[in-house]
């Protein structure tokens, strides 16, 4: 048991942490649940500061449903916050390490912990590591999808159950089609047809936590009362590196090649990456380019 006036941690058995870090979920214990960073107060001030890098979303029907079908952008961080009790509302700050430093030093002193774990970086270098908050009405639904970053999840308050699976579920083709964009957002994947025996459920209350590996599918579902959890993501050269040689392998397909799978050959899958760390900045150019032009039409 931690206390809730120690220096915030996660609490982690740390040979399953070896085992099993980016390659399937685990659960943990944490002790952020009694912050006063995590307060109602604190939390609907950090609400009103909010107006980009957020998004406020209704619950979608049912798990399979399509992630941008369901109606978004109707209220305000505030707005919603001060509507969680009438139900139907998702609530995703992004970043609020950028209007809190409470925030950035949780952040920093989490990620420390999880880069102990590790044993280092080991010379590996970070591109991105950004924390987000979720705040959901009761029996709210979160479409199923994927995140292209490793994330470290603690639920603070109300009961959330997450339903993943192991990303084998998902095909290359499948990863090959988002990582071609090049973007930082989830992946939209269909829920049929997923194979049942893949799938981890974890009941997260509060003091809980969870590792979701990069690519994990997932969704997820608050019960009787409001849940607030705060999330940690990051990604490193070597994940970035990995997404862009499965972009290349996505244009390989389109010309009816057959790619090698990925990590049979790492020399080749290193210069597939750097051939598309030019080609989709290019791509992107281009296509503004022909978007420009469109609009001048
Ligand atoms: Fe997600």
């Amino acid at each position: 048991m931690i206390a809730a006036y120690d220096v915030p941690r996660l609490v982690v058995d740390s040979a399953n942490f070896d085992r099993s870090f980016d390659q399937r979920p685990f659960g943990y214990e944490h002790n952020l649940s009694g912050l006063d960073l995590f307060s109602e107060p604190s939390l609907r001030a950090l609400a009103a500061r909010y107006d980009r890098d957020f998004m406020v979303a209704a619950s979608a029907p049912t798990p399979a449903t399509k992630f941008y079908s369901v109606p978004y952008g109707s209220h305000t961080p505030l707005e919603a916050f001060d509507r969680l009790d009438s139900g139907n509302q998702r609530i995703l700050l992004k970043m609020p390490e950028n209007h809190d430093r409470r925030y950035r030093d949780l952040l920093h002193t989490l990620f420390e912990q999880v880069v102990a774990l590790r044993g280092g970086l080991r010379g590996e270098r970070v591109e991105r590591l950004a924390s987000s908050i979720l705040i959901s009405s009761a029996e709210a639904i979160t479409p199923f999808h994927f995140d292209p970053e490793i994330s470290f999840f603690f639920q603070i308050s109300g009961e959330k159950v997450y339903h993943l699976y192991a990303p084998s579920v998902l095909s290359e083709a499948e990863l090959e089609r988002f990582y071609v964009m090049g973007i930082v957002n989830i992946g939209q994947v269909e829920l049929a047809g997923r194979d049942p025996k893949s799938e981890y459920v974890f009941r997260l209350v509060d003091g809980k936590g969870m590792h979701q590996p990069q690519n994990c599918p997932h969704w997820v579902e608050t019960r009787a009362n409001r849940s607030v959890s705060y999330v940690f993501s990051f990604e490193t050269e070597t994940t970035r590196s990995l997404g862009r040689t499965r972009a290349f392998n996505h244009y390989m397909r389109r010309c009816r090649l057959t790619p090698a799978p990925l990590g049979a050959r790492p020399g080749l899958d290193r210069a597939k990456s750097w051939a598309m760390r030019v080609a989709i900045p290019l791509r992107k150019s281009i296509g503004r380019g022909i978007g420009a032009l469109r609009s001048r039409r």
